[in-house]
């Protein structure tokens, strides 16, 4: 498969990103994969109930449409996230809106949330029910919703048969008002009124576990009440983080400007700092996902012992490839060895060292601002 990669890579990168990924989707929906390998025993995670094959999932934003779970699943991740998923189509903002940094091997998207809705996803899902493999589905609001919390209650009603967990997106940074979800009273109203539905969709379905995905520009003050909400209210997990609006130094300057979040390598030291910030706050009532950067085993293996239970990526994708999944697995299991550890031991090792190390320099506010 590498050498396939290696000679597509180049046709991929003369597209513009949005066709390019338009086209690799496509394909991965138009595939048959055979099932990937069984991953060591040593790979195995168990969390929020669930019973995942290996901790390396892959994150919201590149199956949108849930038009290609198990192709994703065939490659080699322990799970994947489709969504962000809103109760009506929406178009999104205009394009050009995906930017390659490539120098940086970072991304700069301002989607706004385009997806098909709920009922095109729904179909997809129900046409796959019964196969294996674990598919979260990332819910969120539509732009010019009235009631933004209801539109995750739909969420939830509508995918609750299928959807082996959520995930609560209140942190893209290009709905406008979204990351506003994040304030206490806020958030506090969103999951009170999120755990209901799911609660209610228990009765007739297993109990989906509901995952909250946050931003990594956030004061440590804010990180204080956003945790303090979801262990009271009884979240099942966390996810840390998605995009950044900070610009860390850059060297593709050609874009570098452009509005959106950013992801990828540059976002590595940001999540991982918010990340085990986030760890130390928990106290493991929950456990928490690593998103952000991961481009490499030792990068995963960071992430673990940040605090994450369970990883996620994207971006890595789009300069690695699909390769990068075994290559994240076999890097992890040789950790495991050289450590004479265990996953489950390793999460969280490092936490108070990197949360006492300064705020990386695109970090978040310091706490009394
Ligand atoms: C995203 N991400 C994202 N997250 C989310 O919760 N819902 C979404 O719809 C999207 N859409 C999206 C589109 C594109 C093009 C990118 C690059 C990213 C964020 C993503 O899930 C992840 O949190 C960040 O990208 C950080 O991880 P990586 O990419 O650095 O591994």
């Amino acid at each position: 498969m590498r050498g396939l990669e290696r000679l597509i890579r180049p046709f991929l990168f003369a597209l513009d990103a949005e066709t390019a990924h338009r086209m690799t989707v496509r394909t991965l929906a138009a595939v048959r994969l055979p099932p990937s390998a069984p991953d060591d025993a040593a790979l195995h995670v168990e969390a929020f109930g669930l019973k995942f094959p290996n901790p390396v999932g892959l994150a919201a934003g590149f199956d949108k449409n849930a038009e290609a779970p198990d192709a994703i699943l065939a490659t080699g991740f322990g799970f994947a996230e489709v969504g962000t998923l809103t109760p009506r189509p929406q178009a999104g903002n205009p394009r050009p809106r995906i930017f390659r940094l490539v120098r940086d091997e970072a991304v700069i998207n301002r989607l706004g949330f385009n997806n098909e809705g709920h009922a095109a996803a729904l179909r997809r899902l129900e046409a796959r029910a019964g196969r294996p493999g674990i598919v979260g589905v990332n819910i969120g609001a539509n732009k010019d919703s009235e009631d933004r919390a209801a539109d995750y209650v739909a969420g939830i009603t509508t995918f609750a048969p299928f959807a082996n967990y959520f995930t609560l997106n209140v942190s893209s940074p290009n709905t406008p008002g979204l990351r506003d979800l994040q304030q206490e009273a806020a958030l506090d109203d969103l999951i009170a009124r999120a755990i209901a539905a799911r609660d209610e969709a228990a009765l007739t379905h297993p109990r989906r576990p509901l995952l909250l995905k946050i931003a990594p520009d956030l004061s440590l003050d804010e990180l204080d009440a956003i945790v303090a909400v979801a262990r009271r209210r009884g979240i099942d997990g966390l996810i840390v983080s998605n995009t950044t609006v900070s610009r860390p130094p850059l060297t593709d300057v050609r874009h570098a400007g452009e509005a959106g979040g950013l992801s990828g390598r540059p976002l590595f030291p940001l999540a991982t700092w918010v990340l085990a910030q986030a760890f130390i706050r928990v106290e493991g009532a929950f456990p928490i996902v690593g998103v952000g950067g991961i481009d490499s085993p030792e990068a995963a293996w960071r992430k673990i012992r940040a605090g994450a239970t369970l990883v996620q990526l994207y971006s890595a994708l789009v300069y690695k490839g699909p390769c990068l999944v075994g290559d994240i697995k076999q890097g992890l299991l040789a950790a495991l060895k050289r450590n004479s550890t265990t996953l489950a031991d390793a999460v969280g090792k490092d936490a108070a060292t990197i949360a006492a190390e300064p705020p990386p320099a695109n970090a978040v506010r310091p706490a009394s601002a």
